[in-house]
């Protein structure tokens, strides 16, 4: 009896690892980004016109386009989680401007997709 719950609660702890890691491991939050550069292209920061004077990005939490589907740092499975490396980690927008500095990015709005 001393032996059952013993394995039942082994069992359970297991699963609630299981479970928790596999949601911490999912990278799926992206964001798209609307901005203007005030010097340059859209394409010069890796977005894309949104109209003449605009732009529009989707970025990863380093402020990486994304590439793919998910915001690892290597590729994840079907489901956005397990991703090789973890997920790219960083303060969206803000590295997003900081990495291109000579182009001044002012952002005009943004939204989680
Ligand atoms: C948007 O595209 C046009 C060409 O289609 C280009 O002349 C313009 O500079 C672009 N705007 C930006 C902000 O990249
Ligand atoms: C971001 O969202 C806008 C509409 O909300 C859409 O037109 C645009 O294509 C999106 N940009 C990217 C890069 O996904």
């Amino acid at each position: 009896m001393k032996n059952t719950s013993t394995i039942l609660l082994a069992a359970t702890l297991c699963v609630l690892v299981f479970v928790g890691s596999a949601r911490a491991d999912c990278c799926r939050r992206t964001k798209n980004v609307s901005f203007t550069v005030e010097s340059g292209r859209c394409k010069d920061v890796g977005g894309v016109n949104s109209s003449i004077s605009t732009c529009t990005i989707t970025i990863c939490a380093d402020g990486t386009r994304l590439i793919g589907s998910y915001c690892g740092h290597y590729s994840c499975n079907l489901f956005g989680c397990n991703c090789g490396g973890g997920c790219l980690k960083g303060k969206w927008e803000k590295n997003f401007i900081e990495r291109h500095p000579k182009y001044k990015i002012r952002i005009l709005s943004s939204k989680w997709n």
